[in-house]
């Protein structure tokens, strides 16, 4: 949510910020804004609308400078405006602010400071510290920073500059995610890596209650109380090339066929030269699981509907008894958490706001807490006790794909590697599955290579109003994630339901065309499936099923079908979801809908 960019050095600042930027729309792109420097004065430019609007005022108008803050903003406080736009100031513009979060006490420091006399011009909640800061100024712009964080509450990440004081750029952060670029003679802000990494890829990853102080030549890091700290230098390697588009037409589509190679490097976990299940940096012991008696999988979106797979798998082969659920109702829910609870918390950001909530809860109770991330330094990989990194590389696009099949991919390795240590599962049950999961990108790649048949269902039914998902088991919960991701990019109205469900309600909706997707890869329950199509079909349903390859019967049954290969029905929704996300794709492109940024949505949630 919101994106920001800091730069200091010898080059145009707004160049600098606005490539920056460009990395970090993902986050957010409501409106965007950036102020530079210019002749002992601060320029600031702001816009509602998208990143490109900024980009051509600056092409047409630019503005000589070296240093300056930018902003890409999804708005919470005050509809996307230009005046609500970042950045903010105070009255005489001596003093800017971007800001990333939520300062929940916003409207008390908004009622005291318009008392005082200050003049307010935005809804936001972030204008309110741009004359907190006026108030606290007395020539110490660290110092007004400082003062200011004992006075805000909530969440957030800002950069703040001041005209009186050129030289540096401030950046602070609190359960927001805000790192530091090191270059040579220049230095960076920003929300995210991707933003910095055409110029550096030393990184210094703030700490919540951190103030960072970036001049041209260097960074200095302090404690809220204004001790120095040391920097931890932070070598990113993975390739900026891995963060841009790379001849695909879109982030989304790029990121689906980035799966099978996501899914072989997740793979790694579990050796193919070793017969037991290497999970890096987690430490939970066989003893550790005997003591624990409840898992809970927390997540939001498309993690929790991983974290569904993942509590069939463990039962399944640890014999642990799971409990998932999504974040933001378990942190407000009392749930009974104690040191015999795990909980694991699936993010692919590691910022997502309820996660973190939830994992702060357990971990107050006494709970072990492990994540499963795709992000190394996010908020979550450093809270947890135990991280497993999903290896898919960065995501970009809000849709979230090689992010779940990798999160897949780890939940099989988690279940395999508990069910060892406890015995639930002997080394040759462990190695014939491993053997299996070993097939899933060449699985995968075959479904991708099907694209064109796929962009045809969605050609020719892209104008429905209404889709139905419907599967058993496994499928069920495959058939949740392929119901969100159609109706996050393509805007159809869309559910998911157990197809045991459909009497019992849903099936009040199926009338003449409509559409119904109907999973059927679980070959114990096919032949209930079969009957779930023929139930809607003889209410005049339209029904695509997908189904492995050896359950021709499928054909009679539906009127269109799309096959898996045949494998074990527990490793069946990594290829069936692919289906789906091309499926989600081409409904989206087909109705002419912004696939990467889809409306209302941002990529990393940071506020609740
Ligand atoms: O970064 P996280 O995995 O914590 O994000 C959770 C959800 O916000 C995310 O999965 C969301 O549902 C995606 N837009 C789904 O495609």
């Amino acid at each position: 949510m919101c994106g920001i960019v800091g730069y200091i050095g010898e080059k145009q600042c707004t160049d600098v910020i606005l490539s920056g930027l460009t990395k970090l729309e993902y986050r957010g792109y409501d409106s965007a804004g950036l102020a530079a420097f210019k002749d002992k004065a601060i320029e600031t430019r702001k816009f509602k609308g998208r990143l490109q609007i900024l980009d051509e005022n600056i092409k047409h108008h630019p503005i000589e400078s070296t240093m300056g803050i930018g902003h890409t903003r999804w708005a919470t406080h005050g509809a996307p405006s230009d005046v609500n736009s970042h950045p903010h100031t105070n009255e005489d513009h001596s003093i800017v602010v971007v800001h990333n979060g939520i300062i929940e006490n916003y409207l008390e420091l908004r009622e005291r400071l318009s008392k005082n006399g200050y003049k307010f011009t935005s809804q936001t909640d972030t204008e309110v510290v741009a004359h907190l800061l006026d108030e606290l100024y007395r020539g110490d712009i660290i110092d007004a920073v400082r003062q200011m964080l004992s006075i805000v509450k909530g969440s957030y990440a800002f950069a703040v500059v001041c005209k009186n004081e050129p030289d540096k750029i401030i950046g602070v952060r609190k359960d927001s995610p805000l790192i530091v670029g090191l270059g040579k003679g220049e230095n960076f802000l920003a929300s995210d890596i991707p933003a910095i990494l055409p110029y550096t890829r030393e990184v210094y990853l703030m700490q919540d209650d951190e103030i960072v102080v970036c001049t041209r030549d260097g960074v200095t890091v302090y404690d809220k109380d204004g001790s120095e700290k040391p920097i931890e230098i932070f070598h990113v390697t993975w390739n900026a090339i891995d963060a841009e588009k790379g001849g695909y037409e879109h982030f989304m589509l790029k990121e689906i066929h980035e799966q099978p190679e996501g899914i072989r490097k997740t793979l790694h976990y579990m050796p193919e030269d070793k017969d037991e299940v290497i999970l890096g940096d987690v430490k939970i012991t066989k003893e550790d699981l005997q003591r624990y008696n409840k898992v809970y999988i927390v997540a939001c979106g498309t993690a929790y509907h991983a974290g569904l797979i993942g509590k069939y798998l463990i039962e399944k082969y640890a014999r642990m008894s799971v409990e998932v659920d999504i974040a933001s109702e378990f942190r407000y829910r009392n749930p009974i958490v104690d040191e015999q609870t795990l909980l694991i918390a699936i993010s692919q950001s590691g910022e997502t706001a309820d996660t973190l909530a939830a994992m702060r809860l357990a971990k107050n109770n006494g709970a072990r807490v492990m994540a499963i991330t795709n992000v190394i330094g996010s908020s979550v990989d450093r809270e947890a006790q135990d991280v497993l990194y999903t290896l898919a590389g960065p995501e970009i696009a809000v849709a979230s794909t090689k992010a779940y099949v990798t999160q897949l991919v780890s939940l099989y390795a988690v279940s395999l590697h508990f069910g060892l240590l406890k015995g639930t599962l002997t080394k040759d049950e462990y190695i014939a599955l491993r053997r299996e999961l070993y097939h899933l990108p060449g699985y995968v790649q075959r479904i991708i290579d099907l694209d064109k048949k796929i962009q045809n269902i969605a050609k020719e039914h892209k104008d429905k109003e209404d889709m139905y998902f419907i599967g058993r088991g496994l499928d069920s919960y495959v058939c949740m994630e392929g119901s969100l991701k159609l109706k996050e990019i393509s805007y159809i109205h869309s559910e998911a339901a157990a197809a045991g469900e459909l009497k019992h309600g849903p099936i009040a909706l199926i009338e003449e065309g409509t559409l119904v997707i109907a999973l059927c890869t679980q070959d114990f329950l096919f032949e209930k499936m079969l009957s779930n199509i023929q139930e809607v079909r003889a209410r005049g349903a339209y029904v695509v099923a997908f189904s492995k390859r050896s359950n021709e019967a499928i054909t009679k049954e539906a009127d269109e079908t799309f096959f898996i290969d045949d494998m074990p029905d527990d490793i069946t929704p990594i290829p069936t979801v692919v289906y789906l996300q091309l499926l989600a794709y081409h409904f989206a492109t087909e109705r002419g809908c912004d696939v990467d940024k889809p409306r209302n949505l941002a990529k990393s949630v940071t506020v609740e």
